[in-house]
């Protein structure tokens, strides 16, 4: 009897032995190893940045929730540019320039700004200075802005788009008009004096196709470096179409890479339809999506990570920023006047195959 006890005993030790074993194996560790990384920042070695209306963010929780979950890095789309900062002569807005920096603070999100100098949009009393009076206002507003977040923004565009839309010339904003290419030098100057840690970006789009406006932004960049400009990256926008060639993409990457800057792949988007940028539109030729074009999408926003994190060597990644990250808020519909399905969530906000694929060319 006793034996039997003995052996009913060992027989109920080496069953919770096994049940504890199987369960140790269901632990949260052993299931976060295998499990899929909860978002994109999470399959990343570089910062994943969102562009975000910080508005939007705040009344639309499902929004919000994909923001905090893929990103770690936010750029505002329109609220730190000139037109939203110095809307009216004389005064400064900082409102909601303030309120996306706390959001960013808040997740613990690295905060990039965007931009301090840029031709589109600008309202009536910057476009019409002249001479001294543009270099007078330029410093000031750049130094007054650089100096308002400083310590909180971690890299900015100093400059933004100033090769024309195509080949490499200059482009013939009011900056470039009034103060000649000096306009850009001053800018950086500026910026660095006012916060000597943030990381000082020029910024640019088109590069994916115009191999001339890369060999023109190239040559400008150093020439800025000769005279002593301090640039610390440089911004390729990659506002991509699904005809772009990739082998384009890659050697721009390189080119831009052997710089030895950081390259912040700062406006990422990929559409069916074209741009045009020279004439304010677009070209609807497709009308619909198919699966197998959303397909098409996913690979080829699998090679985009996958191309910059073969090009760009890993101290120079500062990054892939997504601009607008939703079909639902792509700027590209109402800016270009067309249809389409640029970026990686789908109208109803759920996470399209692009997105599968671009996690899959991060991994
Ligand atoms: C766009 C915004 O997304 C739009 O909401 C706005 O109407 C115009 O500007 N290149 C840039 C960005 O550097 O600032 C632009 O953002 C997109 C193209």
């Amino acid at each position: 009897m006793r034996k039997y006890i003995a052996m009913h005993y060992l027989v109920s030790l080496l069953i919770l032995l096994l049940v504890g074993c199987a369960d140790r194996d269901a632990s949260p560790q052993a299931s976060a190893a295998t499990a899929e990384p909860a978002g994109l920042k999470d399959a990343a070695s570089f910062p994943i940045g969102g562009a975000i209306n910080i508005r939007r963010v705040n009344e639309d929780a499902k929004l919000r929730a994909i923001t905090t979950t893929e990103f770690n890095s936010i750029t505002s789309t329109n609220d730190m540019k000139m037109y939203r900062i110095a809307a009216r002569e004389g005064q400064l807005d900082f409102a909601r320039a303030d309120s996306t920096v706390a959001f960013a603070e808040a997740q613990g999100m690295r905060m990039f700004g965007h931009a301090l100098v840029w031709h589109y949009g600008l309202p009536d009393h910057i476009a019409g200075l002249q001479g001294a009076a543009m270099a007078d206002f330029l410093t000031a507003y750049i130094d007054t802005v650089v100096n308002h977040f400083r310590g909180r923004i971690d890299g900015w565009d100093v400059v933004n788009e100033v090769l024309d839309t195509k080949g490499g010339g200059m482009r013939r904003s009011p900056f470039y008009q009034q103060l000649g290419t000096d306009y850009i030098g001053l800018a950086f100057r500026t910026a660095r004096r006012a916060d000597p840690d943030a990381k000082l970006f020029i910024n640019d789009f088109g590069t994916e196709r115009d191999t001339a406006k890369v060999t023109g932004l190239l040559a400008l960049v150093d020439s800025l470096r000769g005279a002593g400009v301090p640039i610390d990256g440089i911004g390729l926008q990659w506002h991509q179409q699904m005809g772009d060639d990739t082998a384009v993409v890659r050697s721009t990457l390189r080119r831009a890479a052997a710089t030895g800057l950081l390259i912040h792949v700062s406006e990422l988007d990929l559409i069916f339809n074209t741009h045009n940028d020279e004439a304010g539109g677009g070209t609807e030729h497709v009308q619909a999506v198919t699966p197998a074009m959303l397909e098409q999408q996913a690979e080829r926003y699998e090679a985009l990570a996958r191309i910059y994190r073969q090009e760009v060597p890993a101290p120079q990644q500062y990054g892939i920023t997504f601009w607008d990250f939703t079909d639902r808020d792509t700027w590209i519909k109402g800016f270009f006047d067309m249809g389409d399905w640029p970026t990686v969530y789908d109208e109803n906000l759920e996470r399209k195959p692009a997105y599968f694929g671009f996690r899959r060319g991060l991994q």
